[in-house]
């Protein structure tokens, strides 16, 4: 059946109704999720940075890479696209609406820091005229900023593993079925949780002695499989507390370092350090971190919901977004597990916006 070319009603009508199909298509693949966000690849947007660091009052020294005289900027200028779908560029103003009288809280270390910092510049800079207040509880490691027009707290609670580490006779104990901080996660509206770069600590900087699971306590054990005991205990916790009406659960996902150049093809490479652009594409030449395998082996026996925010692969072509010598070290520094801010967490904020939309 071909159109006449003096049919224009109907051509100009059955174009419309590709033209709605089309929207319908596309907006739809993005909400209903059949379209994965986190495939895609970071291409140049000269809209980028989201925020100017050095204007965000929360932000440190810590990550402001540029402030701790980091010389090239291009890094600053790339946004995650994603192969079958856009994102909904970040709203503060939305946001904030969506929080009123809401809770929103990092659990984690400190790359739950990082985000969470970033999630902060991200509303204040897209709306600067916000007040908000700050309350610093240093015994619980908990920090809250409330936006008080809106009664919307953004929350970090430094937490290293999850769960326990007690102090006992024979040294530090780290407790692999025993979870005391719950209590400060009811009842919040958006938690997001992460851990997993202090499990691979030994020496001095380790924070325990002991690992005990179950009534036996070890001197050291494999600690990829201590990480999954501890997720499964975690995951536990979730179904016995968690009121999915109430509260939506997030895991960050495994935060990838840079300290090995043949993970990208460069095996020559001192770690982060000169990286200045992005693996281009969405091939990476490494693979993740086994402790991905193990969380999302983990996460599928939880029967509450628990979105994973799966960041590890997108975030693994950034070996350009490392403070590296310009973080809290400052030059004799070598940070390639941290992100500079502005920069990537600010996309696992935007995925987060689209998740939670
Ligand atoms: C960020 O703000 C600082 C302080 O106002 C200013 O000096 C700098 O030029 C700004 N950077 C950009 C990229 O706008
Ligand atoms: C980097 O990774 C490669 C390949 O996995 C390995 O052979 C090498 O020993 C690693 N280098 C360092 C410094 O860890
Ligand atoms: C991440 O990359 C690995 C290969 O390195 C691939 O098997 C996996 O499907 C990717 N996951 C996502 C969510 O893109």
């Amino acid at each position: 059946m071909g159109f006449k070319v003096h049919d224009h009603h109907q051509y100009f009508g059955f174009l419309l109704f590709l033209i709605i199909l089309a929207t319908m298509f596309f907006n739809g693949e993005c909400k209903n999720r059949s379209c994965d966000m986190f495939q895609g690849s970071w291409v140049i947007d000269p809209s980028y940075p989201l925020y100017n660091a050095s204007l965000c009052p929360f932000v440190g020294t810590e990550f402001d890479c540029i402030k701790n005289k980091r010389p090239d900027q291009q890094y600053l200028q790339y946004r995650w696209q994603p192969h079958a779908c856009s994102l909904s560029r970040f709203d503060g103003p939305n946001l904030l609406e969506k929080l009123k009288g809401k809770t929103i809280m990092f659990i984690g270390d400190s790359l739950s820091k990082n985000h969470w910092l970033s999630l902060l510049c991200m509303i204040h800079s897209s709306v600067p005229s916000a007040r908000y207040t700050v309350k610093i509880h240093g015994a619980i490691g908990m920090t809250t900023y409330t936006f008080t027009d809106y009664g919307a707290k953004v929350i970090y609670h430094h937490n290293l593993y999850l769960v326990d580490i007690v102090k006992e006779k024979i040294g530090r104990v780290m407790k692999l079925d025993s979870i005391t901080n719950g209590p400060l996660w009811l009842d919040v509206d958006y938690l997001v949780f992460n851990t997993w770069h202090w499990w691979t600590r030994k020496g001095p900087t380790q924070p325990f002695d002991y690992i005990q699971d179950g009534n036996k306590i070890y001197k050291d054990m494999d600690r990829l499989v201590a990480f999954g005991k501890a997720i499964d205990t975690w995951g536990r916790w979730v179904d016995h507390n968690i009121n999915p009406l109430k509260s939506k659960v997030f895991f960050q996902g495994i935060s990838p370092t840079h300290y090995n150049g043949s993970s990208w093809g460069e095996p020559k490479a001192q770690a982060c350090v000169g990286q200045n652009v992005p693996i281009f594409g969405s091939t990476n030449h490494g693979t993740p971190s086994a402790a991905l395998t193990v969380l999302k082996k983990e996460l599928k026996t939880i029967k509450k919901p628990v979105t994973l925010l799966d960041i590890t692969n997108l975030s693994m072509l950034r070996k350009d977004g490392h403070p590296s010598k310009y973080g809290l070290g400052k030059l004799s520094g070598r940070d390639c597990s941290h992100w500079c801010l502005a920069g990537v967490p600010d996309t696992w904020n935007i995925l987060l916006y689209n998740l939670m939309l």
